[in-house]
């Protein structure tokens, strides 16, 4: 598994860390240009300097990795050893000093551009589609405009959502990608009706030509990498938010998504990029390898800086043994993306699909709703 960094001469430090202060951490670390094992390290120093810290809340700490400059574990161990705290009380007083002496500086976030987020893994049926409509309810609920577009030709969520697939040739997102459009792009969206979005969730419906889009966007001649932004670029200005629900593959469709969702000039680290839903076993780790290792070639081949917001760990049940728990675990300690929520298998998220309701209209207080809403609080900071 990769880890940034990886080639400086870096330790990891295992210390677990509670689901709060990891994420503060991370969106702070953002809004200062840093990442978080930067912002760690900054803590752990700050945290020297500091004799006398309050103890700090531990309780709901999961395991956590993260990678210091060299020496660093060793003297984070003597230093907790010197004040006779735990490393999980250490860790969590270090970061809780750093996030005082670093308050929100929320007016930068102001002028960022909409945010863009592909939810995305090749590896078919882990719960994407769940993942990018659930979030896109969350994220209108709390009051932002939510574009969700159905980015896979198989059209479930379309078909989820109770809405007919565009016509083919019609006015479609690939129309409109290949430049053969005739009116706005805004005419061919749907909003939701139920009254808890506000009619802030619209759906760009997925088109009955999409499975040609690989095939038709090869063709194109020129503006192919950039074809996607183009065809969006007209819808942004009336969205906080676009969501993609890519499709089980990593064709030429997602490398124009892993491209539209790059940072753009002066936008913030985490602002736009990709969540991964992933289940705990071994082919999610091994299908995350190749995710990963082709986003880092796009960035190489592209220029284009890519961020891998975080994990959604779906369908877990700690039931399923030894082996599930521990891929879990593993999931956990990867600092970077992080898992950013856990979603169990339940009957509320199948109902919600097989009857074709929004997961927050049929099930609003359900666990997974919750979930849903927290992934968007997180994100939407
Ligand atoms: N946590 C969950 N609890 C209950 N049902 C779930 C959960 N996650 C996904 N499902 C259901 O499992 C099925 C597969 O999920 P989903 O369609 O979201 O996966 P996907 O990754 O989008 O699949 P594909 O690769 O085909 O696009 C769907 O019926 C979905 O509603
Ligand atoms: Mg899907």
């Amino acid at each position: 598994m990769t880890h940034p960094g990886a080639e400086e001469a870096r330790e990891k430090l295992l210390v677990n860390l509670t689901p709060e202060l990891r994420r503060d951490l991370r969106i702070r670390a953002a809004e200062y240009g840093l990442n978080m094992q930067d912002a760690a390290a900054s803590s752990l120093n700050l945290w020297y300097d500091t004799p006398s810290v309050p103890d700090a809340e531990v309780r709901g700490a999961k395991s956590w990795g993260v990678y210091l400059p060299s020496g660093g574990p060793d003297r984070f161990a003597r230093e907790c050893e010197a004040r006779r705290l735990t490393k999980v009380q250490g860790m969590a007083q270090a970061i809780s000093v750093w996030l005082t002496a670093h308050p929100s500086p929320t007016e930068r976030l102001v002028a960022q551009p909409v945010k863009r987020i592909l939810v995305g893994n090749q590896k078919g049926g882990v719960g994407k589609t769940f993942v990018a409509s659930g979030l896109a309810q969350a994220m209108a609920e709390m009051g932002l405009r939510v574009l969700l577009v159905d980015y896979d030709p198989q059209a479930h969520l379309t078909s989820r959502m109770q809405i007919p697939g565009l016509p083919e040739g019609g006015e479609s997102l690939l129309t409109h990608m290949l430049g053969e459009a005739t009116k706005h792009l805004a005419r061919s969206l749907v909003a939701l009706p139920h009254e808890r979005f506000g009619g802030r969730l619209h759906v760009l419906p997925a088109s009955k030509d999409a499975f040609l889009m690989d095939a038709k966007l090869a063709l194109l001649q020129v503006g192919r990498d950039t074809c996607l932004a183009r065809a969006l670029a007209p819808l942004e200005d009336s969205y906080d938010v676009i969501v993609l629900d890519g499709p089980p593959n990593l064709g030429l469709a997602i490398d124009l998504a892993i491209n539209y969702v790059q940072r753009r000039p002066g936008e913030l680290i985490d602002h736009s990029g990709i969540l991964i839903p992933v289940w705990s076993d071994r082919s999610s780790f091994d299908a995350y390898e190749m995710l990963h290792s082709q986003i880092q070639t796009h960035s190489k081949m592209t220029g284009a800086v890519v961020d891998e917001l975080g994990f959604v760990v779906n369908a877990y049940d700690a039931r399923k043994g030894v082996g599930t728990r521990s891929f879990y675990e593993g999931w956990n300690q990867l600092t970077v993306p992080g898992v950013l929520g856990t979603l169990k298998d339940a009957i509320e998220g199948r109902e919600a699909s097989d009857y074709q309701i929004p997961l927050l209209e049929h099930a609003p207080d359900s666990p997974q709703a919750q979930v849903m809403r927290s992934l968007a609080k997180e994100l939407a900071a």
